[in-house]
């Protein structure tokens, strides 16, 4: 695994075991929608995102973006007011049309024909369709191919026992030339059942090392005083850039 990031020398926990056969229903995640537990969203936007938003862009117009669980990231829209055309796929209903109420965006929603009570959202001018079903159904919609991926909040989501059928997902959607930016977390997994879930260099690198170059740009803080009702006192967030080998 190439590295180029500074060293914050953020160390590596032996205990991932733990969480492998933790797993949330998909049932429960849309409870945590109607609940209002999505701490996860950040209004903002991420940050890393947006530090690294040009180099992972090239200067390219028209790409096509992918948002595993997209929640309602306003990222999705930072692309598709550069040009690009933005596909997400989110399980709850909620927050996807609190995406387009938040954004300001029009839409129209049609049944996807291919997965049964699925449906998909789309922006009258037609750059995001954001698809309402499981991850794991998504490939029968046939939703093409992509340059670029952008996976915050969704390898670190998935049940840690669902992550090679995941990873194969993510694979098979990507075309030559691809880039996939992914941010991770780094915590002691013995403190925090998850999600998230903690994910190793070594489960990257055995999900997505034969097929791609791992590239570890960053390694920042992100530990928050609301962290503390985890039981941990030490968060990292890692962003990893994947190309194809
Ligand atoms: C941690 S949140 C992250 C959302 C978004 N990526 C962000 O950065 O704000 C994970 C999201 O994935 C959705 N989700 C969980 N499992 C899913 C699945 N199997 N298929 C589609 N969406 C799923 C949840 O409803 C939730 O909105």
């Amino acid at each position: 695994m190439a590295d180029t990031r500074s060293s914050v020398a953020v160390k590596e926990y032996p205990d991932a075991e733990v969480q492998k056969n933790r797993v949330l229903t998909l049932e429960e995640w849309q409870d945590k929608w109607v609940r209002r537990h999505i701490s996860f969203h950040q209004e903002q936007g991420h940050q890393l995102l947006k530090k690294y938003l040009d180099t992972f862009l090239e200067g390219e117009s028209g790409l096509r973006v992918f948002f595993p669980l997209c929640g309602k990231a306003v990222e999705m829209k930072w692309f598709a007011d550069r040009g690009h055309s933005v596909v997400g796929v989110e399980i709850s209903e909620l927050g996807i049309r609190e995406f387009f109420a938040e954004q300001n965006i029009s839409y129209s929603e049609e049944p996807i024909p291919e997965i049964s009570g699925a449906k998909v959202f789309k922006s009258s001018s037609g750059n995001i369709s954001l698809y309402c079903c499981s991850i794991y159904d998504l490939p029968r919609a046939n939703i093409g191919k992509f340059d670029r991926i952008w996976d915050r909040g969704a390898l670190v989501a998935i049940n840690p026992g669902d992550r090679e059928c995941y990873a194969d997902i993510m694979l098979s959607l990507l075309r030559k030339g691809f880039q996939y930016l992914l941010a991770i977390l780094s915590y002691d997994p013995t403190k925090h059942a998850g999600p998230p879930f903690y994910v190793t260099d070594a489960e990257l690198k055995k999900l997505f090392g034969p097929k791609c170059t791992i590239r570890c740009l960053e390694e920042t803080d992100a530990f928050k005083e609301q962290h503390r009702e985890w039981g941990i006192d030490c968060l990292f967030e890692k962003l990893y850039l994947l190309t194809e080998k």
